[in-house]
């Protein structure tokens, strides 16, 4: 695995503690209800999987259930399609220190070059301000699209379309951003919602061009940490097709 030196040394400043309702919150303002979006396929489906994509401390964990079965309560559905979904915590850098039980794993992974047999198919992942930290943004991508289920969603929180850049010649000056649907052949599997991406599984694969290089965004380093409004982030270059 390739070490992350630059994003090792940012990680401490970063906020890592975000739980379920946090998510839920935010994931309103883009139009999504994430426990509508769990619930309403725990209905049809013996199991759902969850898979938080760089959990951090994994707080999501301890009130994805209860929130769900709030919800459930609302909706008037019968409070056991909760116990068909599933939490994944996903992250390369923290292991959660909260329980596990047959509902809550935690794996530890690069989210970069994801590709995990042994798990099962996702079918709502968010990852949630973890895409601006990437230096291979669509590595990382293609291995969640590929790992989805059909009729799965990904939600990718605080996508910028400028940190993914494509080359024609030799310089990364000149370089463009890349058009989203340059990268899937089904143009609908693919949504922008202010700055958040959400994909679809299709069966028409992503099309990856060739990683050139990636770089950080303009970080100044204070003695109070880093500074900057983009401070850790990281630009993709890729080589257009
Ligand atoms: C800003 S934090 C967000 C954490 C959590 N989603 C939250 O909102 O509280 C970004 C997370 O992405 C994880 N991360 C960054 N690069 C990663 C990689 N290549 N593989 C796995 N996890 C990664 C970090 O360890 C960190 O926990």
């Amino acid at each position: 695995m390739q070490a992350d030196k630059s994003l090792e040394q940012i990680l401490p400043y970063l906020r890592k503690d975000r739980n379920f309702s946090e998510y839920v919150t935010d994931c309103k303002r883009y139009g999504i209800d994430l426990c509508d979006e769990l619930l309403d396929r725990a209905r049809d489906q013996e199991q759902v999987n969850f898979f938080d994509l760089g959990c951090g401390f994994g707080l999501a964990s301890q009130d994805i259930f209860p929130e769900l079965t709030k919800r459930a309560k609302i909706r008037k559905l019968p409070t056991d399609v909760v116990d068909r979904i599933t939490y994944y915590g996903i992250d390369k850098y923290y292991t959660p220190e909260g329980e596990r039980t047959a509902q809550v794993h935690f794996v530890t992974s690069d989210l970069r070059f994801f590709q995990q047999e042994s798990l099962p198919p996702i079918d709502v992942g968010l990852s949630y301000f973890v895409f601006p930290y990437l230096d291979r943004k669509l590595e990382a991508l293609s291995g969640w699209y590929h790992h989805l289920r059909d009729g799965g969603r990904i939600i990718i929180t605080n996508f910028y379309q400028d940190q993914l850049r494509q080359i024609s010649g030799k310089f990364l000056a000149s370089s463009k951003p890349i058009p989203l649907c340059a990268l899937f052949i089904d143009k609908n599997v693919v949504e922008e919602r202010k700055d958040t991406l959400l994909v679809s599984k299709s069966e028409n694969p992503m099309q990856n061009p060739e990683f050139v290089t990636s770089r950080d965004e303009t970080t100044l380093w204070t003695g109070k940490g880093p500074k900057g409004s983009r401070a850790g982030q990281k630009i993709s270059f890729y080589r257009a097709a």
